[in-house]
């Protein structure tokens, strides 16, 4: 068990540390607000170029010209049926009550008539300069290169640590893949970071119980996610993320035989297959330490049973960071 976090003894000497306070007003003057009424500007964002593509719309680089700086507006196509428009109004939602370094900050959601007057909903967030991990590992590969260990294990310490605060927040991300982890400098300090991306489809464990059994990219899908009438919880964020760190790791994803298989097989796969250990795939020059945690952090995040998997996102951090830190 962890000990208790510093905020934590702060809040249990100074129980109403955390509380709003409100003051009243000296006077009337003319820069009252009025409390009860309403405060708002109508803004245009300037789009400037397509960047990402996924499933339902794209993503295009903009400028806010207030704030005077860059954000990245995703839009729905229009002729995507309800049920999606339903949960990519729910990302824009969920995104914007999240608030961690390594999750992507989204800003505002509105809706845009198009030119033969159809809807098109879009939200907008930072923008981050940079590449999602998948172009990124595409990228090494074809010029016959692999992402660093060290990069790697920073890489996932941040997106871990994504996890384990959407995680407390009682939200499964649900699509844990290279593509929506994505590498950018911030801005100010220009380190490298990370963000997860893409919340479009989410589990709400504190909301209302939803039936929707196949969610997610196959090859990143635990086998409970498959399995009818199972309850998926912080596990499978997990779970997708041992096989996302493997496919970083190594420049293949350990079930890549399988691209061109049925749905179902790729799923069975899940659930039955033995993946080969990832030290299998790395340098030979590369220590047996390193070698054996490699393997070890991979079959204990793939475990198929959730019971035998890291049980949190966190234990899979500290494990990284105990195991494959520099010594
Ligand atoms: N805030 C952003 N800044 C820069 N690029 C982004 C941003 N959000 C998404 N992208 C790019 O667009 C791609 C698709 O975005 P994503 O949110 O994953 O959409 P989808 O739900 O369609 O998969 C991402 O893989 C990434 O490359
Ligand atoms: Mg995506």
């Amino acid at each position: 068990m962890d000990s208790v976090p510093p905020v934590q003894e702060l809040e249990q000497a100074i129980p109403d540390i955390a509380r709003e306070d409100r003051i009243e007003p000296r006077e009337r003057t003319i820069d009252d607000l009025g409390i009860g009424g309403s405060v708002g500007h109508f803004k245009r964002y300037v789009v400037r170029q397509c960047i990402g593509e996924g499933g339902m719309g794209r993503v295009y680089q903009a400028f806010d010209p207030v704030l005077r700086r860059d954000v990245a507006v995703k839009v729905m196509r229009p002729d995507v049926p309800e049920p999606e428009r339903r949960r990519f109004r729910r990302e824009a939602i969920f995104g914007a009550r999240f608030c961690h370094p390594s999750i992507v900050r989204i800003f505002d959601m509105g809706e845009h008539r198009s030119d033969d007057g159809r809807r098109v909903e879009w939200f907008s967030m930072e923008h981050l300069p940079g590449s999602d991990l998948e172009r990124v590992l595409g990228r090494a590969m074809s010029h016959g290169r692999r992402l660093p260990l060290l990069s790697v294990v920073d890489i996932f310490r941040q997106v871990l640590s994504a996890l384990q605060y959407c995680h407390e927040c009682y939200v499964v991300h649900r699509d844990v893949k290279p593509a929506n982890i994505f590498v950018t400098r911030d801005p100010n300090t220009r380190f490298l970071t990370t963000k997860l991306l893409d919340f479009g489809i989410a589990l709400d464990l504190d909301g209302p119980a939803q039936h929707e059994v196949l969610c997610g990219n196959p090859f990143y899908m635990a086998p409970e996610q498959t399995r009818h009438g199972a309850q998926i919880d912080a596990r499978a964020d997990v779970y997708a993320a041992g096989l996302s760190f493997y496919e970083v790791l190594t420049g293949r994803h350990p079930l890549d035989d399988f691209r061109a298989a049925p749905l179902e097989t790729v799923l069975s796969a899940q659930s039955k297959f033995a993946m080969k250990p990832p030290s299998a795939l790395l340098p030979p020059s590369t220590s047996p330490r390193i070698a054996q945690a490699v393997d070890m952090i991979f079959e204990r995040a793939t475990a198929k049973d959730p019971d035998d998997r890291f049980q949190s996102a966190r234990d899979m951090r500290e494990a990284m960071l105990v195991f494959l830190s520099p010594v």
